[in-house]
Parts: C-alpha cells; structure tokens; sequence
C-alpha cells in the first residue's frame, strides 16, 4: 500500500508572514491526521523560517524545494543545489516543472540531469510531467508522458524510481481551474506506471503518482479515490491552509 504524498508548491509566492502564517496554520489544521505525508515547498530565500517554523509545531511537516542546480557551489548565478537544500532540512525538490521547461528551455534530458543530481545527493525528485492542450487534443497525452520518464530510464534505468515521486500535470490543468477529469487522470496514472511496470513491477508498485492541476478541496477526493493517484501536487490551493489542510484530509480518508 503507497502512502499518499500531498505537497504544496508555493511556486514563487510568499513573504515571512506568510511563510509562518501558512506553516502554523496548517499545523493546526492537520492535527492528529494519519496516514499521509504532507509537505510544501516554498521559495528558497524562505527555506530557513520554514524550516524554523515547521520545528515550532507539532507535525511532520515535509519541507520541499523548487528546482535544482546541477552542481553543488561553483559559478552559477541564481542557483540552489541540493547541499544548501540539505542544510535547512530539505529532503524533497521539484523538478521539471512545466513553468522550469516551457519559461528556462528546459529539456527532458536536461530534467534527467537534475532527476541523478537529487539522487546521487539522497534527495528525493518531484518529477513533474505532463501535456499541452494541443498535445492533449492530438491524443498525444500518453506519448508525451512516456517520452518525459523514458529520458530518465535511459539515463540512470528503471531503478532510479525507487523512492522517488512523479507529478502527472497536465500543462492546460495547471492554475487554470480546469482540472482533469479523475477519469482521465487515472487513466494516464495507470499508463504511467504501466511502463513503468514493463521494466520492474516491483518499481512501479511503490512509486508514488501524484495528480497536479487546479486540485482543490472541491475536486480532491474524486482523484483520491483513484487507485493510481497516490497523492497530490498542489499549488494554488496550497497557499490557504485551511484549503491544503482539506485537501491532505481527504487524501487521509480516502486512502485510510
Ligand atoms: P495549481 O498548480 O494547483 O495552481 O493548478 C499546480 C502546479 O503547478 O504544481
């Protein structure tokens, strides 16, 4: 049985009032909930309050991170690597975002770099993944999915799922409010750790799949209920706690 991952990507928002605002609030809010690992990733500037404010309460909280260099010091302007991560208590970090390939030219091979990078330091990958609208309706959705997992089997083989997550986001889902249907979303779940399982089952039976793209409290539990969605990648609804607490309680029940 995979215990479902809910992970809220702050993406870039936030300030130092809300960092502690958000945190403390859904501390409270998920109190005593079983079952689920919750986590958020706030901006890197933000890593050390949270980190701070997460050891004032009372759950494990999860603190993630956005993206990674591919070294860890060295003479690049404007980057975070795993080591700085590892500092303040980060164990997980999103990468291959739809926003990092489309806006930074970000390739899937390039992604795959970052996927090793993370590995190689004990770090687990947030692998997001996903289709355009065009590919979507072009019933490319599969293909597009596929090519984006293959880029990190040919570069380090199946293995390097173990323990490691996959964030199936459809690009027309994200921030649109036009989520997919569960339906549909199970369907590419299902799809996803299909190929993954023509490798090693063994694999594909533990790597958690988390549906990301306009979930909210309203749509959560309908995903949930899914066999192949193990979780969530949240974003808009993850910077009001009582809407991210509600979405990590209905992964809680339906996976109970
Ligand atoms: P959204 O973003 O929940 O605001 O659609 C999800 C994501 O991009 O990870």
């Amino acid at each position: 049985m995979r215990r479902p991952v809910v992970m809220g990507n702050w993406k870039l928002n936030g300030s130092k009032a809300m960092v502690k605002d958000l945190i403390s609030g859904l501390d409270a809010e998920i109190k005593g909930v079983q079952g689920v690992d919750v986590a958020v990733a706030p901006p890197a500037v933000y890593l050390d309050l949270a980190e701070r404010t997460i050891a004032e309460g009372q759950e494990k909280i999860i603190l993630g991170a956005q993206d990674t260099d591919l070294t860890n010091s060295g003479a690049f302007t404007g980057d975070n690597s795993p080591e700085m991560y590892k500092e303040f208590g980060v164990t997980h970090v999103i990468i291959g975002h739809s926003e990092r390939r489309d806006y930074h030219s970000e390739s899937d091979q390039y992604v795959a770099k970052k996927f090793a990078f993370l590995k190689e330091n004990g770090l687990v990958p947030v692998l997001c993944i996903g289709e355009t609208e065009a590919q979507n309706e072009a019933g490319e959705t599969e293909a597009v999915c596929a090519r984006q997992i293959n880029a990190v089997i040919d570069l380090l083989g199946v293995e390097a799922f173990n323990g490691a997550i996959i964030a199936y986001e459809p690009i027309w889902a994200i921030g649109t409010g036009k989520a997919a249907t569960a339906d549909d979303a199970q369907r590419i779940h299902a799809s996803i750790r299909g190929l993954i399982a023509a490798k090693d089952a063994a694999v594909a039976e533990q790597v958690i799949i988390q549906y990301g793209g306009s979930v909210k409290p309203e749509n959560a539990a309908t995903y949930f209920a899914q066999p192949d969605i193990d979780g969530a990648l949240v974003g808009g609804a993850s910077l009001d706690a009582k809407s991210f607490a509600a979405i990590v309680k209905a992964a809680a029940e339906a996976k109970a």
